[in-house]
């Protein structure tokens, strides 16, 4: 029944005498008129505050995951907040390197990075490359082989753990196709490799269980796990990976980025790693800061069974309902402090019923076709997954800061369709 609640919206989220809920000073349905819908709108103070506690927490090594959210403004903001950027392809290290990011502040993951994307990598001079498996070993080899250079490197272990999270986006246990298994001895069998390479420089190891994961024990585990070998390799730093939770629905409550810090530092020094513990966040520096807007187009009471209500997005540009069941709030930012009685499914436009963006939603009595409706907390792994499934066209993003909006990704068009088609 209750309105939503506050602490889901960006920091620089207000309400007015209105009733009207206002990002940086901009109300949101001033937004819609201006550039749209559906539309990204993100707090930048917010996100620039998150990145600015990730390197308090961490310290200057610490990067932002970019899959989480990527596009130039992202990237360049992040790297002035001074953050390293990890990227997970050779698309993403383009994007980085395209906003102005030098490749020394860039860190290169991926479990099947291919050749050119090594060798780009490498002849960008990226910062560090996380090597993943003995193929890719073989190939930096082969690449580095000829020349007199060295690149840096960690080792990505596998702790051979399961944490609390969704099944697709666990990645520490050791039927895992990421990094070298623990258990197994390949992690140890990899670290003796890099170090005994002319050309790899081995600065650390790197685990990274998962994402969306609220317990402290879990990260504590992994580490406690790995520890011995930090311990007897003695290397300069030591990373925790990304996957803080974060809340999405009322009810859920995450640490903060600062409270993570603390926690996995403390345990790293009561495991005896000294090295410079770093980490890469992503979910947890973007999905606050962001919000979705779309209008309402239609309204379908079906008498006994729900309502549902369709918007004019969906799928295309937030898969994580139909892809993990995530769950989202909804309200009406014309009337942010609305009890919500009427419960409803909040729909997209595509062509099947999986098309689903807020399973159980509650939305306030007088919700009407041509409402702007919000759902919070869409900052992450929304517009980096979105598609043009059924050729609907991708969302603009816009930055909102002290009262003013600057779009940072316009919207597609109908010509972007067939951009790339050339027969
Ligand atoms: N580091 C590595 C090596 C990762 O694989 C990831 C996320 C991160 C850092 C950042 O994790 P975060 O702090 O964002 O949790 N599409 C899924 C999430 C996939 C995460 C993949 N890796 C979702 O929408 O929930």
């Amino acid at each position: 029944m209750s309105s939503i609640p506050l602490h889901l919206l960006p920091e620089n989220a207000s309400v007015d005498a209105e009733g009207q809920l206002a990002i940086g000073g901009l109300r949101l349905t001033d937004l819609a008129a201006e550039f749209g819908t559906p539309l990204f709108v993100y707090d930048e103070d917010h996100l620039r505050a998150r990145c600015r506690e990730a390197v308090a927490a961490f310290g200057p090594g610490v990067a932002y995951a970019s899959k989480a959210f990527l596009c130039t403004a992202m990237a360049r903001l992040a790297h002035e907040e001074g953050m390293r950027i990890d990227v997970a392809s050779g698309g993403e290290l383009f994007v980085a390197l395209a906003a102005g990011v030098p490749a020394a502040d860039c860190v290169f993951h991926g479990n099947n990075k291919s050749v050119e994307e090594l060798s780009t990598a490498i002849e960008a001079g990226v910062g560090r490359i996380v090597v993943d498996s003995f193929d890719e070993l073989d190939r930096l080899d082969a690449l580095l082989g000829s020349g007199g250079d060295s690149q840096k490197v960690m080792i990505r272990v596998t702790p051979g753990i399961e944490v609390h999270t969704f099944d697709e986006v666990q990645t520490g246990q050791e039927d895992s196709k990421f990094g070298f298994g623990w258990h197994s001895g390949a992690a140890h069998e990899a670290a003796a490799r890099v170090r005994a390479s002319a050309h790899l420089d081995l600065v650390g190891l790197h685990v990274h269980i998962g994402s969306q994961v609220f317990s402290a024990g879990n990260f504590a585990h992994a580490i406690e796990i790995v520890a011995p070998l930090a311990r007897e390799l003695a290397l300069p730093e030591f990373c925790v990976g990304g996957g803080l939770g974060v809340a999405y629905v009322e009810g859920e409550e995450g640490a903060t980025i600062s409270q993570w810090g603390k926690a996995v530092r403390d345990v790293c020094a009561a495991s005896g790693i000294d090295s410079v513990i770093t980490a890469e966040p992503g979910r947890s520096i973007a999905a606050q800061a962001g919000v979705t807007l779309y209008t309402v187009g239609t309204v379908k009471h079906l008498d006994g069974i729900r309502t549902y209500v369709s918007v004019d997005g969906g799928m295309s540009d937030n898969p994580r309902p139909i892809l993990y069941g995530s769950g989202y709030e909804t309200f009406l930012p014309r009337d942010v402090g609305a009890d919500r009685p009427q419960a409803v499914r909040v729909v997209g436009k595509h062509c099947e019923s999986g098309d689903v963006l807020v399973r159980d939603g509650r939305v306030p009595a007088d919700l009407a076709v041509g409402d702007i409706l919000c759902t919070p907390v869409t900052g992450a792994y929304g517009h980096s997954m979105g598609s043009n499934y059924n050729k609907v066209l991708r969302p603009p993003i816009v930055f909102v800061r002290s009262g003013a909006a600057r779009l940072v990704v316009r919207r597609e068009t109908n010509e972007d369709l067939i951009r790339l088609d050339v027969g």
